[in-house]
């Protein structure tokens, strides 16, 4: 009986050209140099925290201000780079745009150019939490010896 929860057999050539291909995109997005990463919800298919297009301005204003402040960018002397996810939903859906810095675990309401401005400001260069718009910290426990 096939089960949608079965692995997928990959031959050790397919697994080879998988490894080179992600090794190519860990290069070319610089993941291993993340230093942060924010989300965002945005372009919703059920928008309820916000507007679509409120959440698209707020998206929108996020990417073009991290590449103006070479933020998502590995620059001499800035050994590391802030990177940026559009997501579907949060599952706050109020209050919105929601916004969440990882790995310092800060969530943010109502997330509009404004408010992403001091966000990028403040807490991405200053290290200082927007205390007006955050609404929990919580940065994630990990272990992993
Ligand atoms: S619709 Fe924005 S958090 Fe759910």
């Amino acid at each position: 009986m096939s089960s949608s929860l079965e692995s997928v057999d990959i031959t050790a050539s397919e697994s080879d050209l998988i490894k080179v291909t992600l090794a190519k995109k860990v290069q070319t997005l610089r993941l291993d140099k993340i230093e942060r990463h924010i989300f965002i919800c945005a372009d919703q298919t059920k928008p309820l925290c916000c507007s679509k297009e409120k959440s698209l301005e707020a998206w929108d204003y996020l990417k073009k201000r991290l590449t103006e402040l070479k933020l998502d960018q590995v620059t001499e002397g800035k050994p590391s780079c802030t990177f940026r996810t559009k997501t579907n939903c949060l599952r706050v859906c109020t209050h919105g745009p929601i916004l969440v810095v990882y790995p310092d675990g800060v969530w943010y309401h109502s997330a509009t150019p404004e408010v992403i401005e001091r966000i990028l400001q403040e807490h991405i260069f200053g290290s200082q939490v927007v205390q007006e718009y955050a609404f929990l910290t919580h940065a994630l426990p990990h272990d992993f010896s």
